[in-house]
Parts: C-alpha cells; sequence; structure tokens
C-alpha cells in the first residue's frame, strides 16, 4: 500500500491570531506520543510559531478523524472549533506547501528568516525523538535546501521587513528627532524582540517593561533595553514619548484613563504602537490631544505593502518552487521502492557470503590476496546482476507505477512492513 503524506494547520491566514492560539498543542513531545498512538500515522513532525500550528504525517492508513479528534483533545478544543479553521493538503500539495514555507513565500511577512529556523527546529526536534522517519526527513531535508536555494538566488530575504521593524520605522516617519525622546516598550515575548532588536539597530535606547520583572531583567541582558517596573510604567505614561506594546494581555493596558491622566502633565505628544493582537491599548486614546495611535491591522498593512513591492522577487521564488516541485514529487515516489531495493540488496548480500563461504573451504588453503580476489568477483557478480533492474524498478516508481513494486515484491518475496 502507498505511503501518504498529510498536512493538517491551522494558520494566521484562516484564523486571527488569538484564535489560532487556542490551537496550540502544547507540550510537542506529549502531543507526538498522542498523534503517533491515536491517528495511525507512522511519522510526523509538529511545527508550531506564533503565525502557525501545523502536523505533518506520514502512513499507510491514518485516519483524518481521529488526528482531528486527538488535536481537539491536546488543545482542549471541541472538535467543531476545527470547522474554520483547520485546513488539509495531502501528498504534492503538502510538497508545495512546505517548499512555500522554507521559502518565505507562506509567511506573514513575505521571506521572513525566522520561520527557516523553526522548520530547523522542528525536524531536528521530531528527528532526535524518533517520531520522523525517512518519508519526513527526506521531505523536510529537501524543502529546506530549496528554500535555501530560493532565499539565495533571488533576495526574497532581502528588504523584508518585520512587524516590529515597520513599527519602529512608522515612528521614525511619525515622531521628530526620534533619538532624543523617551521609548518604553511593553512586552518582552517575540513580538517585543522584534521591535527590541530593531531600536536596538538603529540605535535608539528604550525601557523595557513587562509583568513578570523577572523577564524584563532577562529580556534587558539577552536582547537590550533598560528595565523598569510595570507598575510604575502604566501609573506614569506621561515620562515617554514612544511606547510600544506587545503583550497578550487580554484586556487594555493602555487605557483612556491612564493616558488621560498623564496628558495633565505631559504637554508634548505621544505615539503609541500597539503590536498585540487582541488590542491591548484603547482605541480611545486616539482621541485625546497630542497622541497619535497605530495598531497592528495598520502595521501589518504597512508590511504587505512593503511585500508587494518585492513583488518581482516574489514571482522569482515560485518560478523555482514550480521548477523543483516535480523533481522533489519524483524524490518521494523513489522512496515507495527503497524498502524493496534494500531487502533485495540485502538477501543477495547474505546469499554471496554463504555460497563464497562454502567456496573457501572447498578451496582449502588460500592466501589473503586469492581470497580478495574472490571475494570481489562475487560483490562484483552479485552487484552487475542486480543493479540494473533495482535501477529500473526506482525510475519506473519516480513515474509513479506502482505495479512495477507490486511485481518485484512478488518476485522477490517482499513483505512490507505495515507502516
Ligand atoms: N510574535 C509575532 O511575530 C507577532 C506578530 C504580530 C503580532 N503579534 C501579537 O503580539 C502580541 C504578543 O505576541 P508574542 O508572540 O510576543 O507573545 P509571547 O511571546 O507569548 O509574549 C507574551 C507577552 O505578553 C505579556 N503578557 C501576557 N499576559 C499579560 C498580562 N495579563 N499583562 C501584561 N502582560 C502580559 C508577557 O509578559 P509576562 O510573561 O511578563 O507576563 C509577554 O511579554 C500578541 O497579541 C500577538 O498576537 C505577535
Amino acid at each position: 500500500m502507498t505511503k501518504n503524506i498529510i498536512n493538517a494547520r491551522v494558520t494566521f491566514k484562516k484564523s486571527p491570531i488569538h484564535v489560532l492560539e487556542r490551537f496550540s498543542l502544547g507540550d510537542s513531545e506529549n502531543a507526538y506520543k498522542s498523534f503517533k498512538d491515536h491517528t495511525g500515522l507512522s511519522e510526523c513532525v509538529i511545527l508550531q510559531t506564533c503565525n502557525r500550528v501545523e502536523i505533518f504525517g506520514s502512513g499507510n492508513n491514518f485516519d483524518r478523524e481521529e488526528i482531528k479528534k486527538t488535536w481537539a483533545s491536546l488543545s482542549g478544543l471541541e472538535e467543531n472549533s476545527f470547522n474554520d479553521n483547520l485546513e488539509w493538503s495531502q501528498n504534492s500539495d503538502v510538497y508545495e506547501h512546505l517548499l512555500k514555507l522554507t521559502s518565505g513565500l507562506d509567511s506573514m511577512v513575505v521571506g521572513e528568516e525566522q520561520i527557516m529556523t523553526q522548520i530547523k527546529d522542528s525536524i531536528q526536534s521530531a528527528k532526535k525523538l524518533k517520531v520522523s522517519g525517512e518519508s519526513l526527513n527526506t521531505l523536510f531535508d529537501k524543502a529546506i535546501r530549496v528554500g535555501t536555494r530560493v532565499r539565495t538566488s533571488t533576495g526574497i530575504s532581502k528588504g523584508s521587513i518585520s512587524v516590529g521593524s515597520m513599527a519602529v520605522k512608522l515612528a521614525e516617519e511619525n515622531v521628530d528627532e526620534m533619538k532624543s525622546k523617551k521609548i518604553l516598550l511593553i512586552g518582552t515575548g517575540e513580538a517585543a524582540t522584534l521591535v527590541a532588536k530593531s531600536l536596538k539597530k538603529r540605535g535608539y535606547p528604550f525601557f523595557i517593561s513587562s509583568r513578570t520583572v523577572e523577564r524584563s531583567t532577562s529580556f534587558s541582558k539577552t536582547v537590550g533595553g533598560e528595565p523598569v517596573d510595570f507598575n510604575s510604567i502604566l501609573t506614569g505614561f506621561e515620562n515617554y514619548d514612544i511606547v510600544f506594546v506587545a503583550t497578550t494581555a487580554p484586556y487594555f493596558l493602555v487605557t483612556f484613563e491612564r493616558i488621560q491622566k498623564a496628558l495633565e502633565t505631559k504637554h508634548s505628544g505621544m505615539m503609541i504602537l500597539d503590536l498585540s493582537n487582541p488590542r491591548t491599548v484603547d482605541e480611545k486614546v486616539a482621541e485625546l490631544r497630542g497622541i497619535k495611535l497605530m495598531n497592528i491591522d495598520q502595521i501589518a498593512e504597512m508590511v504587505d505593502k512593503n511585500m508587494r513591492s518585492r513583488i518581482g522577487q516574489k514571482n522569482s521564488a515560485e518560478e523555482i518552487i514550480k521548477e523543483e516541485l516535480p523533481v522533489l514529487e519524483a524524490t518521494m515516489k523513489r522512496l515507495e521502492a527503497e524498502p524493496i531495493v534494500k531487502d533485495v540488496f540485502k538477501s543477495t548480500d547474505a546469499i554471496r557470503v554463504k555460497e563464497l563461504e562454502k567456496a573457501f573451504s572447498m578451496l582449502g588453503e588460500l592466501n589473503d590476496s586469492q581470497k580478495k580476489i574472490i571475494e570481489e568477483l562475487t560483490k562484483s557478480v552479485a552487484e552487475n546482476i542486480m543493479s540494473t533492474p533495482m535501477n529500473n524498478l526506482r525510475k519506473e516508481t519516480e513515474h509513479g507505477n506502482s505495479d512495477v513494486i507490486n511485481a518485484a515484491s512478488k518476485l522477490f518475496n517482499f513483505k512490507k512492513e505495515e507502516n
């Protein structure tokens, strides 16, 4: 039976980030165990980032309903939550999807580099846990190679701008003499890190604050910024000119009342950039004098415009994927032939060794060089006889001729292990 490759995913394309977060599978090791135990998948790779939760699987007879059920139980969701969010692909469509992912074409910020690292980490951890096997390892290794080719030959990653850099760029465009302004960054997660890196790169000093003191202190050491107490910033917005907010707080941190109070003593304007989704800055603050507010939708729209200006690179990247996809398809199909090819070579060699030993004992005293000549002769005969049919078997499988696999299995008494 042919092995199928499947991909089930919930991504930012169909689901807003706050919805997407609910589909998280939690601890990957535990998730891998559940998928392998309950779904019929023989191989599995999980990719979880802030923009996507994806399962790549391989097997002879997996059950889509069981995959959904297992996912629902891991994330604590009702199965019907998947109706509007879950997408499925199989075989060639999975290969194309993964090539787009490694090339950065499926990212919120087209060409961004982070996804490549996340994919490499996912396959590495699956290999380490021995939950992936020949199919998914080959697929991921090839897709990473194609993604690297796309990035080096099209320059799609150059000039791409992260949400964090775009937020800083927008602040620069709206505030004069930014270097002299007091900048505050609230949040110490992934999004805040993107802002911090961009501020640092452009040489802007900033204050960093997080609900958890330890997080702002360690963020300050590893990424940058001067840590400030969380409660003091909430009651002291008058001390800052530019505020970036990137947290997952389920309520407004920057409220109308807090900014209104700040403006009693602050006489210059303030720019607030809210990267959070859902919002953590009350939109009403924009009604206050001197307050300029930009939210994640406006920031993401600017990122999208930047992407559209790089449409030429996107087209070249798509061309490379179009060229590489059939090569990858052939490689994946060829894998079908590998178990039988390996098995045939192994049994041929076992016969060769057995007969060789028999011959040596019949020939009596032989020196090492004579033994070597006879041994090389047996190897060469076995290889010459078997390599043509085995290469033909590989070629036919590449072209999708599974009848040849069935015929070869019968001819060589090959029994494929289920899963
Ligand atoms: N990651 C991205 O690339 C990206 C891109 C665009 C937009 N966003 C949006 O940016 C926001 C942050 O995402 P993230 O990926 O950076 O999340 P994250 O890595 O999980 O970090 C979450 C941050 O939120 C803080 N936080 C959580 N609950 C809080 C609360 N009740 N009060 C105050 N702070 C709280 C955490 O600080 P403590 O641990 O100290 O509480 C931490 O700094 C989200 O709304 C997300 O949708 C993210």
